[in-house]
């Protein structure tokens, strides 16, 4: 599917539904080529990496896609239980068909009955964030290539699950009215930086919630350079997204849900996903963090 073939705004606001089509076949692409193999071969080598103390992990896939990642997750930790969240049936489909045909030993579920599975790889079709799925119990959770965009019907239920906490609620309106004087091409819309920080604030929370007390979560994330690069505005800005911001903000501390213990940059054409759905040239330049985050 060519990407200049497909309005990413229009097909993106439809929320979960987004990768039903047009979106997913072009993922399904992009996941295949040699950037994204070496993308999903480094980040199975780093959960391998910190779980290596545990015997029989819970590793959540977050927005899992086409399973590639799963898939090379539990060859690396047979013993693991490996379940695999998407909000796409066709992501999850497809996840199905190839895991069962690579060999891997693969069951759908829903979410209830996955917790309580032996090791194996367990996919669920449920829409993201959701609060009401187990707490606490995943030893990892993985957030990888992340493109959750909320639909508009869905506010509601951010609104329920943080977005509206009135703490976050003035520290996001004061980072987002911050000047990025470092930045001599900012010309973002404070209201929409608001918006776009409240709501990755309440994936962060989900991701949070799921995870045991000591328990990691290993993100990655699109980036034009190194985290050492970025301005003060967007350092702190992303820091609240986080949860990991401890300073304090309109004379107020955000309860820190995480820290972070972590994190790797990689050059690589992965980042031209991102030029694909922007269009904009800076975008073409760039590759990815690996960062992993640990409860507090
Ligand atoms: C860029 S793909 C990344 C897939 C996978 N993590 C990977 O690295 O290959 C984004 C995934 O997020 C899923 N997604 C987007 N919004 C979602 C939502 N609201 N609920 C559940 N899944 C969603 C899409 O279906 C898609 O599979």
């Amino acid at each position: 599917m060519n990407h200049a073939d497909i309005n990413f705004d229009e097909e993106l606001d439809r929320g979960a539904e987004s990768y039903e089509d047009k979106v997913g076949h072009w993922w399904n692409e992009r996941a295949l080529d040699d950037a994204h193999a070496d993308a999903y071969q480094k980040v199975a080598d780093h959960v391998q990496k910190i779980t290596k103390d545990k015997d029989a992990p819970i590793i959540i896939d977050y927005a899992c896609g086409n399973g590639i990642l799963a898939g090379m997750i539990f060859r690396r930790i047979p013993n693991a239980i490996i379940i695999a969240i998407d909000g796409s049936s066709m992501m999850i489909e497809k996840a199905k068909k190839q895991l069962e045909e690579a060999g891997f030993p693969v069951a759908m579920k829903n979410i209830q009955e996955a917790f309580g599975c032996e090791k194996g790889i367990y996919l669920c079709k449920e829409k993201l964030p959701d609060f009401d799925f187990p707490e606490g119990k995943a030893d990892v959770v993985v957030f990888n290539f992340p493109n959750i965009v909320p639909h508009e019907d869905e506010q509601d239920y951010y609104d329920k699950h943080g977005y509206k906490d009135p703490e976050d609620t003035v520290v996001a309106k004061e980072l987002s009215e911050l000047q990025d004087t470092e930045d001599e091409n900012d010309d973002s819309d404070p209201e929409d930086d608001f918006d776009d920080m409240l709501t990755k604030k309440v994936i962060t929370r989900n991701l949070r919630q799921l995870l045991k007390c000591h328990g990691f979560l290993v993100k990655v994330d699109y980036a034009n350079g190194e985290r050492e690069e970025y301005t003060d505005v967007v350092l702190i800005r992303t820091e609240f997204e986080e949860g990991v911001l401890n300073r304090q903000v309109a004379g107020i501390v955000s309860k820190q849900l995480f820290t972070l213990l972590d994190t790797k940059y990689f050059e690589s054409e992965v980042i031209l996903d991102v030029y694909h759905q922007t269009g904009d040239e800076d975008d073409k330049e760039g590759g990815y963090f690996i960062s992993t985050f640990k409860t507090i």
